[in-house]
């Protein structure tokens, strides 16, 4: 799924290409510079625009989803979708994880909405992607690779893989949803408990073509109540390394700073009472860093990719 209106040229790569330049420029980018609509995500359950941010001699391709285009969703009636990714991201910003690319809040042509940072894959397909695209399972297995979360036969689950629920494909065959065992996986599952994060689909996963991973589409997360629901449960019960709560404590301590400017930022994107389990969440894993398990009511999100 990509941008469908215009197919990227090739030609713009060097342009549109944002890897050479740093995080805080990027930024910068994307909140003052004029959006170039490039085209619209198909199937988005929200409306989802790709565009080129051009700043000065700068141009970085983001998705552009304005608040006018968000589907109401009746559990979560505060605030927007878009102050939701924001405040995700602000989160992963201030882990230093990286996990979720640059996102701001601004205006744009069709009203305020978020700005985000569009990742290019390595063949421009993300994780979960059917390459076939035939909706059959993938035959990973048989070709050696499988994506970071994948679908593959359950008598051929290869090593190095977490096996998350067995299913029936259309066949009748047995099927296993499986994701990668991988530490940028496995920080993304922490950051999910973190920002209590309702969808992480398959879909929701990158794989960069700079090697990174990432994850995208952070409007229902934040919420009061828990609501994890998640593919990535291939850890449940073990521990969360000791590197990730150290990250955590310095979180927490920025966000029981009250007049830090993380708290003070986060407080005009979601509620007071949301700010506050946010804060009970952090201290609950630094107090028992084990992960959550699936014993809940719709663990895994529907579809899964
Ligand atoms: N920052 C991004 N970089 C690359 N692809 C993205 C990005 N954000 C979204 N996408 C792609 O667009 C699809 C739809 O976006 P998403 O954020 O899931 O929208 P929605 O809120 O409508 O579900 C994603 O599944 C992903 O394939
Ligand atoms: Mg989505």
């Amino acid at each position: 799924m990509g941008p469908t209106s215009r197919e990227p040229d090739p030609a713009d790569e060097t342009a549109t290409d944002a890897r050479g330049i740093d995080g805080a420029a990027i930024a910068e980018v994307l909140e003052h510079g004029e959006l170039e609509l490039v085209g619209q995500v198909r199937g988005a359950s929200n409306a989802t625009l790709v565009c080129d941010a051009v700043y000065r001699d700068d141009v970085v391709r983001c998705v552009y989803k304005p608040v006018r285009g968000e589907q109401p969703l009746w559990d979560f009636p505060d605030g927007t979708l878009a102050g939701r990714e924001v405040g995700s991201f602000l989160i992963s910003d201030a882990l230093r994880w990286s996990t979720i690319p640059t996102t701001v809040l601004r205006d744009g042509q069709f009203g305020p909405g978020m700005v985000q940072r569009w990742i290019d894959g390595p063949d421009d397909g993300h994780a979960g992607d059917d390459q076939a695209g035939d909706g059959d399972i993938d035959d990973g297995v048989a070709h050696g690779r499988l994506d970071l979360v994948d679908l593959c036969r359950s008598d051929a689950v290869p090593s190095g893989f977490h096996r998350v629920i067995e299913a029936y494909d259309s066949r009748g065959q047995e099927v296993t949803l499986v994701h990668a065992d991988d530490p940028r996986l496995l920080r993304m599952a922490v950051l999910d408990v973190v920002i209590n994060n309702a969808d992480r689909k398959g879909g929701h996963i990158l794989a960069g073509a700079d090697g990174a991973v990432y994850g995208v589409d952070h409007g229902i997360c934040l919420h009061r109540e828990d609501k994890l629901r998640t593919v990535l449960w291939g850890w449940a019960g073990q521990p969360v390394p000791a590197e990730l709560v150290a990250d955590l404590e310095g979180l927490l301590a920025r966000l029981t700073d009250r007049t830090g400017a993380l708290r003070t930022r986060l407080q005009t994107l979601i509620t007071t009472t949301e700010v506050a389990m946010l804060v009970e969440r952090i201290r609950a894993i630094i107090d028992r860093p084990v992960m959550p398990t699936p014993d809940r009511s719709r663990p895994i999100p529907w579809p899964a990719f």
